[in-house]
């Protein structure tokens, strides 16, 4: 049995050791919004951030998950964006959408530590996230779009 804290709630899950944090939140607790993609730490389909910092949920065996763990469910609503979800509805950013919910957790994890990111800063830092339908440009403009909604915000 193995308890982790998912989105502010504290989850008990009687599943082995060697599960993938991804298959926690996929089969046990229904958070299907965070993406199987690659298996293997390759393409960030799967990220969520760990106590704040963007982590691939695929390469992290239940029991060996240390923090707090936040889903895309975990960032925002319909009802209430994050910066970062506005600003991709706002740049009609997602194609097929199955790269976005990891693209826009490593967002989230950039503005996090840098409100102000130049176009080296978002490329190196969401450089593990791959998207199959190019959506590159509109993601560097989502971002710094967001950026400078949270620094008004925060002036
Ligand atoms: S599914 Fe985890 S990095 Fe690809
Ligand atoms: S929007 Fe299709 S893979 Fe990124």
């Amino acid at each position: 049995m193995f308890t982790l804290n998912v989105n502010g709630v504290d989850h008990e899950v009687d599943v082995a050791g060697e599960m993938p944090l991804l298959w926690v939140l996929r089969e046990e607790l229904g958070l299907v919004g965070t993406k199987y993609g690659c298996g293997v730490g390759l393409c960030g389909a799967c990220s969520v951030l760990l106590d704040g910092q963007a982590t691939r949920a695929c390469a992290i065996p239940i029991a060996g998950l240390r923090g707090k763990v936040t889903t895309i469910e975990g960032i925002g609503t319909p009802a209430a964006q994050h910066a970062v979800q506005a600003a991709w509805i706002e740049h009609q950013v997602a194609q097929c959408g199955y790269c976005q919910p990891g693209m826009v957790v490593s967002a989230v994890s950039l503005l996090s530590r840098n409100r102000d990111p130049s176009d080296a800063d978002i490329d190196a830092a969401l450089s593990g996230n791959l998207c199959r339908c190019g959506t590159y440009v509109r993601i560097r403009e989502a971002v710094k779009s967001a950026a400078a909604k949270l620094r008004e915000a925060h002036a």
